[in-house]
């Protein structure tokens, strides 16, 4: 994947409905077409609203869909489960695997890298969510956190994904890491995974601090949970990753 190309996540969690989807899908996907950038965008909704979505963006549009998870497995008897080819039939390009908020219902390191095995598999470029906890980041572990997770990263068949480096501290509660240990963690990751690996950063990303951000060594975009729900500051993130390209 190129390191100079920037990727905008959407992870709009369990919100909005399908008015919303539609509406707001449509909307960027023409904000995308104005912007004719080295960026992509990928919205990520509720998996009950992705036809909604799908059919607000055509086509040939340069907004990408994305799931917000996927079961290991291709089909069977996993009540409640979305499939990677089931994304993949409608129309996802990308899925998030790995969030903190699965890790906290119990999801392991092999759940997630089974999963990332699946994404690619169905064709899907998965999105590995990483990142450490208040105490670990508190008690100077970052690094080590990181490692322990990226070891069965390191690992996978393939390298056809994206790292999410998502500090568990960071995300929704309008604080982040300083410019500074954001650059050294995605100089850890890319140490660990190889230089071409391309590594976003999450947690807490908005319009206000988001030209710094995406300014940081290293950083190859951004996963936006809460600032992503407003068309207004995903349009003010996208300006600035417009500047980045520049
Ligand atoms: P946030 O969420 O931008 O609301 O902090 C990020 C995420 O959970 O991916």
């Amino acid at each position: 994947m190129k390191q100079a190309h920037t990727w905008l996540i959407a992870n709009w969690k369990m919100n909005g409905d399908r008015a919303r989807v539609h509406a707001y899908a449509a909307e960027m996907g023409r904000a995308l077409a104005d912007a004719a950038l080295d960026v992509t965008v990928v919205f990520c909704p509720p998996s009950p609203y992705l036809a909604s979505a799908r059919d607000a963006i055509g086509e040939a549009s340069p907004l990408k869909l994305g799931g917000q998870d996927c079961h290991a497995k291709t089909h069977g008897a996993c009540t409640g489960e979305v499939s990677a080819p089931m994304l993949a039939d409608m129309g996802c390009s990308y899925v998030i695997v790995g969030h903190s908020e699965r890790r906290a219902e119990g999801e392991t390191c092999a759940d997630v890298c089974a999963k990332a095995e699946a994404a690619m598999a169905a064709g899907l470029i998965p999105i590995i969510c990483i990142g450490e906890s208040r105490a670990e980041y508190e008690a100077g572990r970052t690094r080590a956190a990181l490692s322990e997770q990226l070891v069965p990263i390191a690992a996978l068949s393939a390298t056809d994904y994206l790292i999410a480096y998502e500090p568990i501290w960071a995300i929704g509660t309008s604080q982040t890491p300083s410019s500074i240990e954001i650059a050294d963690a995605h100089t850890h990751i890319k140490s660990a995974l190889g230089s071409e690996t391309c590594v976003l950063y999450g947690g807490s990303v908005n319009a206000a601090n988001g030209e710094e951000i995406l300014g940081i060594a290293h950083v190859s975009g951004a996963l936006i949970g809460g600032a992503s729900l407003e068309i207004s500051s995903m349009r003010a993130i996208l300006a600035c990753a417009t500047k980045r390209g520049m």
